[in-house]
């Protein structure tokens, strides 16, 4: 079957809502210093574009984490594929992802995170789809809110190409 993509959000849309964030997140954290976690690779294109519009000191590190298979999908269980390169201790985190969709995975891995005793840990995700929630995750920093479609581009991927789309597209099979 043949897909193609259809523009979901343009490159400016994209740009003007991460710009924003970035004003949001540097106000509510005037006086520290962030530490960005970026669950890859999906998160990557994300975090460098809302790196750059963070006006307060920044570090950053990286994880990778891959579910642990269609056995373990209904307990949520993730496995931690590449863990973090610096300990979180008394660092304001907050984890950069690039969707949160069932919650699965974020259920998971923020209560680990938090057991690595931060100063605070916060959600920031470019996309959200609600409808799709199977497990509570609180948001703190939404880009877009958007319906029940595979989408691509912005470091999201159907089998593992169209990451480097600098814009969100639809999946579209014909
Ligand atoms: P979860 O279901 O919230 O645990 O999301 C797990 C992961 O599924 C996300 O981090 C993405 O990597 C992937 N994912 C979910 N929805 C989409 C999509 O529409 N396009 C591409 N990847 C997706
Ligand atoms: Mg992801």
């Amino acid at each position: 079957m043949a897909e193609r993509v259809q523009v979901m959000l343009t490159e400016e849309q994209v740009d003007a809502r991460i710009r924003e964030l970035g004003e949001q997140i540097s106000r509510d954290y005037a006086g520290k210093t962030l530490h960005l976690v970026c669950v890859l690779k999906g998160g990557v294109f994300y975090l460098c574009e809302l790196a750059k519009r963070i006006t307060v000191p920044v570090t950053i590190d990286f994880m990778s984490v891959s579910s642990y298979g269609a056995a373990t999908k209904s307990s949520g269980v993730v496995k931690i594929v590449k863990d973090l390169d610096q300990p979180l201790i008394d660092r304001d985190v907050l984890v950069v992802e690039d969707i949160v969709d069932s919650g699965r995975t974020l259920s998971y891995l923020l209560p680990l995170l938090k057991d690595r005793g931060p100063a605070s840990v916060k959600l920031t995700t470019l996309l959200d789809k609600p409808e799709r929630r199977e497990t509570d995750v609180k948001v703190d920093y939404t880009g877009f809110e958007i319906p029940d479609k595979f989408v691509v581009g912005y470091g999201l991927d159907y089998d593992q190409k169209y990451r480097n789309l600098p814009y969100i597209g639809e999946i579209v099979f014909e």
